[in-house]
């Protein structure tokens, strides 16, 4: 395991004039929460996350050489146009980053990035943008350092992306990737996410995942400030030793297979997290009526038809619905006669667990 100290660069040996990388990173969808952190990115409790596939970001890093003149300096294009609203949370990263990658004031950076995912579709952006933007340079860091290897690499793309938004680190690998100490995990960290080191049952292979999109309106309360109001909550301490032994159950559901205690702890970590909503101070509902009628039908179905189909939330209003690659026929149907009704628009995404983030010839 790397500690934090590891992460502070060597001297370089290379030196590098100008050039370019691209990297798509995935979307991730929580099981077991993070919900509460302390300082520096450091979660409050253990979390384990389904890598996605289709929702991605790409984003292709241009650098060129400068003066080292004590400031940060870099274009910033989403979809090929100039956009000034995403500038503070890059200044903030390249802040944040820049102890660990001390060559980020040498050069001038055009950043340009987009999401495969309709924008303001209420599918957060931040942990595939992040991991996007950390996996490139962690390129450029390799081409500084060319005897890295592969494990560093990752380990340290992954804490960078940490320092950008939480839930990124998990989006740097797949298909399943655990975030946070616990006893279970020996290799696991605060620090960077890590691949679920257990061999993953045959149930879950290629696990489906439909986000129904239900609301795509802004959020009324970004992450950041949702995990501040868990500083004092009345139920804090119960809820992060909670998340510990939801991840030791959900261990064991996905190593052997167990699709009922999936199911449990998987829709009971969603309702926890909107309950420490509901009872924080100020105190917010992020559920709108149609996410409950899609949960009630969820459940219909299930008792109905014994397919172990089932749901998890993020912060916010919209649906994922996860199951079985065998079921999809069924719960396409499912979803395309009963639930579909219930999205803005009639939107859905179609999606499945993957592999983590890759680079661009
Ligand atoms: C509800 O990673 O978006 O999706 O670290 O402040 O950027 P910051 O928060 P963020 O929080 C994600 C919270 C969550 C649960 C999860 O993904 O584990």
């Amino acid at each position: 395991m790397l500690s934090e100290k590891d992460f502070i660069a060597v001297n370089y040996t290379s030196f590098v004039q100008n050039g370019s990388f691209e990297w798509s990173a995935p979307s991730n969808i929580a099981l077991v929460k993070y919900w509460g952190k302390k300082e520096n990115q450091i979660p409050a409790n253990p979390s384990v996350s389904f890598t996605l596939n289709n929702c991605k970001t790409i984003t292709k890093l241009k650098f060129e050489k400068k003066e080292n003149n004590g400031a940060f300096s870099f274009d910033l294009l989403f979809e090929g146009q100039p956009k000034p609203d995403f500038r503070p949370k890059i200044e903030k990263f390249l802040q944040r980053t820049e102890q660990y990658l001390p060559f980020l004031k040498e050069y001038h950076f055009v950043i340009d990035t987009q999401n495969t995912f309709p924008h303001s579709s209420g599918i957060a952006s931040s942990a595939s943008g992040m991991a996007a933007l950390a996996m490139n340079f962690m390129s450029l860091e390799k081409q500084l350092n060319p005897q890295m290897d592969d494990a560093y690499f990752y380990a340290k793309a992954s804490f960078l992306a940490r320092l950008g938004s939480g839930s990124a680190c998990r989006s740097v690998k797949g298909n399943v990737v655990v975030w946070g100490e616990h006893r279970d995990f020996t290799e696991s960290t605060n620090l960077y996410g890590v691949e679920f080191p257990y061999v993953l049952h045959n149930n879950f292979k290629n696990y489906q995942d439909t986000i129904l999109l239900v609301d795509k309106g802004e959020k009324q309360v970004s992450s950041t400030v949702g995990h501040e109001l868990m500083h004092g909550h009345p139920f804090a301490q119960q809820r992060f030793a909670q998340a510990h032994e939801n991840l030791s159950k959900l261990k064991d559901a996905l190593a052997s297979g167990d699709l009922d205690a999936f199911i449990k702890i998987t829709e009971s970590e969603a309702l926890t997290l909107h309950s420490m909503m509901m009872t924080s101070m100020p105190y917010f509902i992020l559920m709108k009526p149609n996410t409950l009628e899609i949960i009630n039908r969820i459940w219909k179905f299930r008792n109905e038809t014994n397919i172990p189909v089932c749901f998890t939330l993020d912060a916010g209003a919209n649906v994922h619905v996860l199951y079985p690659e065998n079921d999809k026929v069924k719960v396409l149907e499912f979803i395309k006669n009963e639930l579909v009704a219930y999205c803005q628009n009639s939107q859905y995404i179609c999606d499945e667990i993957g592999n983590g983030a890759q680079q661009i010839a």
